[in-house]
């Protein structure tokens, strides 16, 4: 394709002629400090008006998806006049090449516009919610399935993608931990940086790579009572020890954005906090690329009541070092005022614009603004087979099977089933929220068509019985009818899609509508039929009366556009399941928040004496959840033996190697998730009574073993306290297990 020689092209012809001796004096600087588009950058700026660098901070709605509350804006006005920096919610090539045609030769400097869009867990060929992701607990594959989103997205002219939300989540009542990878800081961390690393490739400058988006800077999951948007309160161990880890890790993996966080933190909105952004963010981590805010995030620091009004709003987030103002207009209307009347210094403004178009250098859209309009590739890549059988793996790989008493399950094909629930046929729910470009009304695999693959027509018998949400039972007595002829009862049953994600905190987590009153009558009808539930699901949920009804549970979580296909793969034993919580499931909301890695407190309940008095514990159900973390099921049994310790003391220079022998003594072949935990017995801070600090995804044939081993060192090791991070001697209890639902049997010293 010729490239077409842009205005801007042809400024900085002229400008790098006769810059040619500045970068004379710069080479003399360290080579190191000056990255390859440092001297284009400064060309760009030096042509730049205050407006117009200003304009490279603002990002306006396409409005092709609704991501936020809705906003007027005239975004092809402020396109031309130069005032917009991105744009969100508009995908495809001829979409996408429309407006950058306005800003590329319509503008004074023809600076390209980026393209950001929430690619969460896939763009057109949808994988499953992100939390269903996390249970497969296989890095490899979560990086292959964003690499997947990410080929797609820019495909159809994405530059950017706002993910992954990296929050810590451990509170179901909260409607985003069904984006997140849990409750746990290191499965969390290891998940983060394959995400930025599958969003990103090895090479931003290539076609089929996209900006990764580090959210929602910080602790956002912890919104008080689950509630989104909500108050977030904590010490500044557990910000350090539990919510930012994930982050940083991020900035390990490179990723290029970070986007600020709806809430508060301690009194001080993300949007307008210099202690997040400047002193840690920027200060401790040397984080250099650009922030920007949430949805309005700027003006929502008016009602906050920490800014007078949208004005004083803009300098607190210009001056707490964000750099991009999405769909405010804040920027846009104050920021030159604010320069003007001296309240806001330029460098800030030069800094920010600098980012962005450092970032945009670096996409190389300065060099093809229009290299992500492809109409061919656009043809050629979306729903390619291979992306769809990639989802179907990861659908059967996301499952875990959190119950299976006298082997319900596999299923197999001499048995008539009665598939009975609202969810049986979906197509639309099925691929969950954040579902980007994917499509609802047809082409993704139902659990129905996944059960046409493997049972001839005369062995499904199917209804509805009852929607996901109302107080109908009409459905009820077919579903009765069925179930007493069938010999195996299927039921599909779950959330809408839109019960998770943002905005969708509930205050009750128990399956919606009648569901549960349809198991019921089922399990009355059929008191010794084998009932297999399978959920469809954005967070954990209440299942204790459900559990004690059926058979057979499987988490699906939301599955995917091959959903249907995955999820038969797992109940006619084509995938093993092999799926561990990522996530507690509690008994009841009463015991929320309740997650594996607690404190033990002085009165914890003697393992001898759970029902001793004065202890901490509650008087209606046990402390325990009722599926753990790390929790999931296989149909074969793997046995863990010979625990053994390098060495039962270590030095802070030393490695401890543990290893563990695990056997298939089953009669599937399968998957085993092998998972490190220590304890930090005693601490200058108390430590949690376990923490995940190491996992092993390992394939077992029928009768085969393997040794796994892990190797610790004192960074491992490391905690926050008062100000610094540290490590400190002592003993340390160590376990590998397939959950973290054990007590430790084994420990060694550090000194
Ligand atoms: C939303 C979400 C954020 C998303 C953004 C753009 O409000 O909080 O996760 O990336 O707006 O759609």
């Amino acid at each position: 394709m010729i490239k077409t020689l842009t205005k801007l092209n042809i400024f900085l012809l002229i400008i790098t002629a006769f810059s040619c001796n500045s970068n004379a004096k710069k080479n003399q600087q360290k080579q190191s400090e000056i990255s390859p588009y440092d001297t284009k950058v400064d060309s760009v700026m030096s042509l730049m008006t205050l407006q117009e660098k200003i304009g490279q901070t603002v990002m306006y709605s396409g409005g092709w998806s609704v991501t936020g509350p809705t906003v007027s804006s005239n975004n092809k006005k402020y396109i031309k006049e130069g005032n917009v920096g991105a744009m969100l919610n508009v995908y495809s090539v001829k979409g996408t090449r429309d407006l950058q045609k306005m800003a590329v030769e319509e503008t004074r400097l023809g600076i390209p516009l980026l393209f950001g869009y929430d690619v969460i867990h896939g763009f057109k060929t949808i994988f499953p919610i992100n939390l269903g992701l996390a249970a497969s607990w296989d890095l490899q594959d979560i990086e292959k399935g964003s690499r997947i989103a990410a080929e797609e997205a820019s495909a159809e002219g994405i530059h950017w993608t706002f993910a992954p939300m990296v929050d810590i989540g451990r509170d179901p009542r909260w409607g985003r931990i069904s984006e997140g990878a849990g409750e746990d800081v290191f499965l969390g961390s290891e998940i983060a940086k394959a995400y930025v690393k599958g969003f990103q490739g090895d090479d931003l400058s290539k076609h089929n790579t996209i900006l990764a988006c580090a959210k929602h800077f910080v602790g956002y999951g912890a919104a008080q009572a689950g509630r989104d948007y909500h108050t977030v309160n904590m010490g500044e161990d557990e910000l350090r020890n539990v919510y930012l880890p994930p982050f940083e890790a991020t900035i390990e993996a490179g990723v290029e954005t970070f986007m600020t966080a709806f809430n508060e933190l301690n009194g001080v909105p993300a949007t307008g906090n210099k202690f997040i952004f400047r002193d840690i963010l920027r200060g401790e981590w040397g984080f250099n690329g650009f922030v920007v805010t949430d949805y309005t995030a700027i003006n929502e620091l008016v009602p906050h009541g920490f800014a007078k009004n949208e004005k004083h709003a803009t300098k607190l987030s210009i001056d707490a070092g964000i750099d991009m103002d999405m769909m405010s207009s804040a920027n846009r209307k104050y920021l030159e005022e604010l320069v003007n009347e001296k309240k806001v210094n330029m460098a800030l403004i030069d800094d920010a614009c600098r980012r962005i178009l450092l970032t945009k250098f670096k996409l190389g859209l300065f060099d093809d603004p229009y290299r992500y309009c492809d109409e061919q590739r656009e043809k050629e890549v979306i729903y390619k087979p291979e992306f769809l059988e990639a989802a179907r793996q990861s659908a059967a790989m996301s499952s875990v099977l959190l119950k299976n008493e006298v082997k319900s399950l596999p299923l197999n094909e001499k048995q008539t089933i009665a598939l009975i629930g609202p969810l049986v046929k979906d197509k639309e729910n099925i691929i969950g929220n954040w579902a980007a470009a994917g499509d609802r009304k047809g082409k993704a695999i139902s659990v129905y068509q996944g059960f046409q693959e493997f049972l001839e027509a005369s062995k499904i018998m199917y209804t509805k019985g009852c929607e996901i949400e109302g107080d109908d039972e009409s459905g009820f007595q077919k579903a009765i009818n069925l179930a007493k002829k069938a010999d195996k009862i299927v039921m599909v049953m779950g959330e809408d899609y839109d019960m998770s994600g943002e905005a969708a905190s509930r205050t009750n987590i128990k399956l919606p509508g009648r569901q549960t009153d349809l198991i019921k009558a089922i399990r009355k009808a059929v008191p010794t039929k084998q009932i297999v539930l399978v959920l469809m699901n954005g967070r954990p949920l209440d299942l204790s009366e459900e559990h004690i009804l059926v058979d057979a549970i499987l988490e699906t979580w939301f599955p995917g556009t091959m959903g249907g296909n995955g999820i038969a793969d797992v109940l006619f034993g084509k995938y093993n399941p092999s799926g561990k919580l990522p996530v507690t499931f509690p008994r009841n909301l009463g015991q929320v928040p309740i997650y594996y890695n607690m404190k033990n407190t002085g009165r914890p309940i003697p393992l001898d004496n759970p029902k001793e008095d004065y202890k901490s514990n509650y008087i209606d159900v046990p402390n325990t959840p009722l599926f753990p973390f790390g929790h999931g099921l296989s149909y074969t049994k793997f046995e863990y033996s010979n625990f053994e310790l390098s060495n039962n003391k270590i030095g802070f220079s030393d490695t401890l190697t543990a290893s563990v022998t695990i056997k298939n003594s089953g009669d599937y072949d399968g998957h085993e998730i092998v998972q490190l935990y220590v304890h930090d017995k005693v601490g200058s801070i108390t430590r949690p009574v376990k923490e995940l600090k190491g996992f092993e995804k390992i394939f077992l044939k029928q009768g085969e073993s393997k040794t796994v081993s892990f190797s610790i060192t004192a960074k491992d090791l490391k905690f926050y306290n008062n100000k610094v991070f540290t490590v400190e001697p002592g003993a340390f209890d160590i376990a590998i297990k397939g959950t973290s639902d054990f007590d430790f049997e084994h420990s060694f010293i550090l000194e």
